[in-house]
């Protein structure tokens, strides 16, 4: 006990530390330096308490350093723009704007021949000319030597050339030193310096301290739970991959098993094979990527010869088809799944006597241009039931409860269209109060089902993943996913 304080060990080493010269200001540095102690967050907390306990006296200063901004470096490297513009235009016998311009890119000739301006050369009869040369000279050597001085104290720089170049767009940093000095209040000298002594003191309670007895005549060391504390940076899943762990656990748990498949894949099983028309404009270019290599792909004739038939005229399904012809070609041809449909309707096709509940979370392709809400490569949450009698209900259900197991209780569907599936569905989740659509759902249509040798209805759906996310984490930027913004990751919750 110090006068009624109570001390923890670090605070009465600093003390201790203090009282050897009690009037003079401390630094961190000497602090740690007099304590032995190598972990500056030690110090602070020890100073922290010190002052709580009104032993002393905190001073926080604050220093600039001035540093090379991105275009800083650059000049130091090939020179000022202004420097090097004017010394083009002093070597050129006829140093006309439009050769000025041809010499350097725009973004350099407009803002190089304002500067110089300002530093009085002017545009004369096509050619350019100085007021005052060696003004000019001077001042292009004052600000080289500038930025040559850098890193530099704030104080210890031109006030003149600092505000010029803070004035400037990226051609130097201003960086903010802060630091915490300490002295010993009259408090903290008057104190007695009795009991500054260490002593053992116990930060955790173990069962043998329980066991021995030893607890009884120990000095417990004290927390202060209010204290500022450093978060802790540790490694950890990007968002979107806790988000797909998530998904899987929730299907897991449901009794779905995942299926994980090729991206590379034929327009047959992409597309024929669920019935899409061959001209169907999301066929084309500007939606799919098609494959140089491997341009086409083999496909069981037998199974192109079926698809053929329902789409030219139904096949045995009573349907019409599209009627118009059916290429085989088109059918082969290589693409990048434009949807994780392609995956399950193979499963489907490979076990067609098999009742199932498959789900995929996996990365599709269309062609699309990249702004706030669409990417070219994004994920899907797929899945499918096919089992003797299922039927809408089953579908719309499986589909709230897996909502509502995310933490979103409201889901709506509405009547939609997909050429595979009849009925077709959107689903859709109320967030903030509006109706966000997130998927396509249905049941596959006989067209679909059939040729393959299906045996029971199959409830299927595919729903973005991207646009869950972006509910989850509150973004309205989807390229906020993927730009690996390491400040914005940290950030996130745990999904
Ligand atoms: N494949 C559809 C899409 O990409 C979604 C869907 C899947 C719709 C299954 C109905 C059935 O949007």
């Amino acid at each position: 006990m110090t006068d009624g304080v109570e001390l923890t060990n670090p605070e009465r080493r600093m003390r201790r530390s203090m009282l050897v010269a009690p009037s003079e200001v401390h630094t961190r540095d000497r602090i740690m330096d007099a304590c032995d102690w190598n972990d500056q967050a030690v110090a602070v907390g020890a100073g922290q308490g010190l002052c709580d306990k009104g032993v002393v006296e905190i001073q926080e200063t604050v220093r600039r350093t001035i540093h090379p901004g991105q275009e800083g470096h650059n000049a130091i490297a090939n020179g000022l723009l202004e420097a090097r513009l004017w010394s083009w235009i002093s070597s050129q016998d006829e140093p006309t704007m439009a050769k000025l311009q041809a010499k350097f890119e725009r973004h350099e000739a407009g803002p190089g021949v304002g500067l110089l301006k300002k530093l009085g050369v002017q545009r004369d009869s096509g050619s350019f000319v100085c007021d005052d040369p060696s003004m000019l000279k001077s001042e292009l050597q004052a600000r080289n030597m500038f930025l040559a001085s850098l890193p530099a104290d704030e104080e210890d720089l031109s006030e003149r050339l600092l505000s010029h170049f803070k004035g400037r767009k990226e051609l130097i940093e201003v960086v903010e030193h802060r630091s915490r000095t300490w002295k010993l209040t009259e408090a903290g000298k008057a104190m007695s310096s009795d009991g500054l002594d260490e002593r053992k003191q116990i930060s955790e309670i173990t069962p043998e301290l329980l066991q021995s007895g030893d607890w009884k005549d120990a000095e417990f060391r004290s927390f202060d739970v209010t204290l500022e504390s450093a978060t802790p940076r540790t490694g950890r899943s990007h968002p979107m991959q806790e988000l797909i762990e998530r998904i899987r656990r929730i299907f897991l748990e449901m009794g779905f098993s995942e299926l994980v498949d090729d991206y590379v894949q034929t327009a047959g099983w992409n597309m024929d094979a669920l019935f899409i028309p061959q001209d169907h404009p999301a066929r084309e270019m500007q939606d799919t990527f098609y494959l140089d290599s491997p341009a086409s792909i083999e496909l069981d004739p037998e199974l192109v010869q079926k698809w053929k038939d329902i789409h030219e005229h139904g096949g045995e399904t009573g349907s019409r088809g599209w009627s118009g012809s059916f290429s085989e070609d088109v059918s082969k041809r290589g693409l990048l799944r434009t949807h994780t449909t392609v995956n399950t309707i193979q499963h489907l096709a490979n076990n067609p006597n098999e009742p199932c509940r498959v789900f995929s979370v996996d990365r599709v392709f269309r062609k699309e241009a990249i702004d706030s809400t669409h990417l070219p490569e994004f994920h899907q949450i797929e899945g499918i039931i096919m089992e003797p009698g299922a039927n809408l209900q089953m579908l719309v259900t499986t589909l709230k409860t897996f909502y509502a197991k995310m933490g979103y209780p409201e889901v709506r569907v509405r009547p939609a269209y997909f050429p595979y599936t009849e009925p077709s569905l959107e689903i859709e989740v109320k967030w903030k109060g509006k109706w966000l659509e997130l998927g396509g759902a249905g049941i596959f249509r006989p067209e679909v089902t059939e040729p393959l040798g299906i045996s029971s209805p199959v409830c299927a759906w595919g729903m973005g993943l991207e646009r869950l996310a972006m509910l989850v984490l509150g973004l309205d930027d989807i390229r906020q996913l993927y730009i690996s913004d390491l400040e914005w990751l940290r950030n996130q919750p745990l999904l």
